[in-house]
């Protein structure tokens, strides 16, 4: 099996960008598969930190290729601003980042038609980024969008235009919204489209199952997170895409049987940006304490991010779904502080413990029942074998483990790419 996957087990932010530039190293290819500029994934190396949106989280390792597949939507204009940031940090990413012809593009009016139907949503807003995501797949799903590979016809500005006048008539169905300049956006995206003219396309399927067959190992990486997914996740709280391993199949061309390792990333507690259901936040000074010591405010907008404990019943779900073979925890060194850390084991719901989800997360009052471990105390920042973390880190990763089913084989304890602790030799291959 040539292609492993990445990722998040919960709604977001558990650290995949990390995760995926440290194991790059290991691959040929790193490919992003659904998703577009409302992901934002962090990567921390020699001193300096950098965000990425649309570009495969590979980019930084040097002779790798980086594919953005045909599942993902892309915004012409953060593209070109992530290209400028490579141009910037001296990466040589010219025959290395490919794009998939069938990618789906996102249009100013894209971004336009998110932000009135936000604003009129109201109380029920469900915090999207802003960045087009929803109605993009809504047009592909309608069979309206424009693609990557259309940039280069002949006809492209009056496909444009079509498109661009039937958003705008969907625009008036909402409450007049003022703060969008199109002018200016169109100007910029125009502008930014050069740079996507002057990238390598591909007709992603052929290319990615041609490197399958010269046996080159394919890395997955997966944006926002399990609980997100336009299906299984909190809807309608969710992205628009399907962000579960099933994705993978359909945002590269790939077939379920070359699917090998699936690799499923959690936090050592939990948190979600945004509106929708999350049964474990924590509304008190434990909550604040975990957004501060974790600096959880997002990659994407900024805004700080709701905290909870982590959620076993939720990432049961998840791992289900995923069908995982190993787990990486992160930032348990967020947790360095606590006297005490808690997990959920059930939901309390309809006068029982229940370890699966309703159907509808926001109807019932879902008390967690949690679970508390003993903290450690301490500083991890010199732990770097798996036996010198403390006792009690041991015991909470254990029973992590013991509950979930699956083992875990990497722990995260901080920003920087080489502050992962590799817990069994089974880690990826
Ligand atoms: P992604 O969207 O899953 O790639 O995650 P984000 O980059 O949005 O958010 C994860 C944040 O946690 C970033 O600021 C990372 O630099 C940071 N991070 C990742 N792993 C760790 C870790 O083990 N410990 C700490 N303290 N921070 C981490
Ligand atoms: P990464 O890849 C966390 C959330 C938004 C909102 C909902 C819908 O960095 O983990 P959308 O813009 O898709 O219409 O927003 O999904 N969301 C994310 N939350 N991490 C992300 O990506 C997210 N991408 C979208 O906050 O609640
Ligand atoms: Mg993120």
């Amino acid at each position: 099996m040539n292609v492993d996957v990445i990722l998040g087990l919960q709604w977001g932010d558990e650290g995949k960008g990390k995760i995926v530039d440290y194991l790059a190293s290991q691959y040929d290819i790193v490919a992003r598969f659904q998703g577009g500029p409302n992901a934002g994934h962090t990567l921390k190396f020699d001193g300096k930190k950098h965000v990425l949106h649309t570009i495969p989280s590979g980019i930084f390792r040097k002779n790798l290729i980086n594919l953005i597949g045909n599942g993902v939507v892309i915004d012409p204009i953060t593209l070109a601003k992530e290209i400028q940031n490579l141009i910037d940090a001296n990466v040589d990413y010219k025959d290395r980042l490919l794009v998939a012809r069938k990618a789906h593009l996102i249009l100013p009016t894209h971004r336009y038609l998110d932000a009135v139907s936000e604003a009129a949503k109201g109380k029920e807003k469900i915090g999207s980024t802003l960045k087009g995501i929803g109605p993009t797949y809504m047009d592909k799903t309608g069979r309206n969008g424009l693609r990557v590979g259309d940039i280069m016809a002949d006809d492209f500005k009056e496909k444009y235009q079509t498109l661009r006048a039937k958003h705008l008539s969907l625009v008036q169905v909402y409450p007049p919204f003022e703060g969008f300049d199109l002018a200016a956006e169109e100007a910029k995206w125009f502008e930014s489209l050069e740079v996507l003219r002057s990238l390598k396309k591909v007709d992603g399927e052929y290319f990615i199952n041609q490197a399958i067959n010269d046996n080159k190992k394919i890395l997955a990486e997966g944006a926002q997170g399990s609980m997100l997914d336009i299906d299984f996740g909190t809807y309608p709280y969710v992205t628009s895409s399907n962000t579960v391993t099933a994705g993978v199949c359909n945002g590269l061309g790939i077939a379920p049987s070359k699917i090998g390792e699936v690799i499923g990333i959690t936090k050592a507690y939990c948190t979600r940006v945004g509106g929708g259901p999350f049964p474990t936040e924590l509304f008190d000074d434990t909550g604040d304490f975990l957004r501060k010591e974790g600096m959880e405010f997002g990659a994407t907008t900024g805004r700080p991010r709701r905290c909870g404990w982590i959620d076993l019943p939720q990432l049961k779900y998840t791992i289900m779904l995923n069908g995982v073979t190993q787990l990486v925890i992160t930032k348990i060194d967020v947790l360095n502080k606590f006297e005490s850390i808690s997990a959920a084991t059930h939901y309390h719901y309809d006068g029982a413990n229940h370890e699966q989800l309703p159907y509808d997360l926001t109807a019932k009052k879902i008390e967690p029942v949690l679970k508390g471990f003993p903290g450690w105390l301490s500083s991890l920042d010199a732990v770097e074998e798996y036996d010198d973390l403390p006792a009690t880190a041991k015991s909470f990763i254990a029973a992590l483990e013991d509950r979930l089913g699956v083992p875990a084989s990497m722990i995260s304890t901080g920003p920087e790419r080489h502050k992962l602790i590799m817990k069994s030799t089974q880690a990826v291959h």
